[in-house]
């Protein structure tokens, strides 16, 4: 008999990012991050268990709005963790899958942390698999997207960096209802292809200023940490806008380097410090690509979208913010 389960599950945006591995197989971070949980920005991935060999049944929503058959590349990691995940559950079988984003695909946005985290959920769910949050967040790192361990959550999580042959699972460190900040997402006009996170990941080592950005995380990380326990938004800002500028200048030093900025992010950049000088508490970070995520209050919400989407730079926003985390949902996507 089969097993059909269906989860939403959330982005999330990194205060302090997870970029560099000390064992990229195994997504065991050099170092640690903070993340927000987000709430607009979801994955939705239905899974179901069937019995007898074969190959697995992936396909996605595509722009049309059908469901289609996935992309070989994003196939291939759903495959992979589809086999890992029955290897570690001792089940037999194999499984139909589909999976949607609540944002437009070629958006740019990272879609890895919300889809994978929806998939082995939605997995976990079609094996009637019950196990702690612990596990579920280790489960979805095992994805080989470190950052889908944070999205298993909601509110603000942190992920350890792991100590010795350790690994270290996410925990929350302030559920949603702590503090409702708010993250308006600036896409902006879409460049070239992006490099890939994992290749990113890769490549940080080669970068001299690798060493100096993880020098700097212990103080960075304590000042992430007050704030948020705080809610002292000026602080978590200010730091938070430092960090995500030193991730991009350890990509952009990379060998071979990396620019995920695009001209528009620069744009975008300059647009959130003129808010700031005109009391507009505003402040950016950016991913491993060109979006940039304005963070601010909710009284502020409304002037940084409509300021952003006044800009040629900025094709639209989303205006989304911190979220409960991942939810069980009794209609199917098949
Ligand atoms: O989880 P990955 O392998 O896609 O890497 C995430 C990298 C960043 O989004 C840039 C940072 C982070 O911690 O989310």
């Amino acid at each position: 008999m089969s097993t059909k389960a269906t989860v939403r599950a959330p982005s999330n945006i990194a205060f302090v990012k997870y970029w560099g591995a000390r064992d990229l197989d195994r997504v065991i971070p050099t170092n640690p991050s903070i993340s927000m949980t987000l709430d607009a920005c979801y994955s939705r991935s239905t899974v179901e268990h069937l019995a007898g060999d074969g190959p697995h049944e992936i396909r996605w929503r595509g722009r049309d709005g059908a469901l289609e058959d996935a992309p070989p590349a994003f196939a291939e990691r759903v495959r992979r963790h589809l086999d890992y995940l029955r290897g570690w559950s001792g089940s037999g079988g194999r499984f139909r899958v589909a999976t949607e984003n609540s944002f437009p695909a070629a958006a740019g946005i990272a879609s890895s942390a919300s889809g994978f985290a929806a998939l082995t959920l939605a997995t976990l769910a079609a094996l009637a698999r019950d196990v702690p949050l612990a596990e579920r967040s280790d489960l979805a790192r095992k994805s080989g997207s470190g950052s889908a361990s944070r999205s298993v959550m909601g509110g603000y999580v942190e992920w350890p960096r792991g100590t010795g042959e350790g690994e270290r699972h996410a925990h929350q460190v302030a559920p949603a209802s702590h503090w409702d900040l708010r993250d308006v997402i600036a896409l902006v006009a879409s460049g070239p292809k992006q490099t890939s996170s994992l290749e990113g990941h890769r490549r940080a080592p080669t970068s001299p200023y690798f060493r100096t950005r993880l020098e700097r995380l212990p103080e960075r990380l304590g000042a992430v940490r007050m704030a948020l326990a705080l809610r002292d938004f000026e602080h978590l800002g200010g730091v938070i806008e430092a960090e995500a500028i030193d991730l991009h200048c350890v990509a952009m030093t990379s060998t071979p380097p990396i620019f995920y900025w695009q001209p528009e992010t620069l744009a975008v950049l300059a647009a959130v410090r003129r808010m700031r000088a005109d009391g507009v508490a505003a402040y950016a970070t950016m991913d491993a690509g060109a979006n940039v995520h304005v963070i601010c209050l909710p009284e502020s919400r409304d002037a940084v979208a409509e300021r952003l989407e006044a800009l040629d730079a900025v094709q639209r926003t989303i205006r989304d913010g911190v979220g409960d985390g991942p939810v069980t949902e009794d209609e199917h996507l098949f």
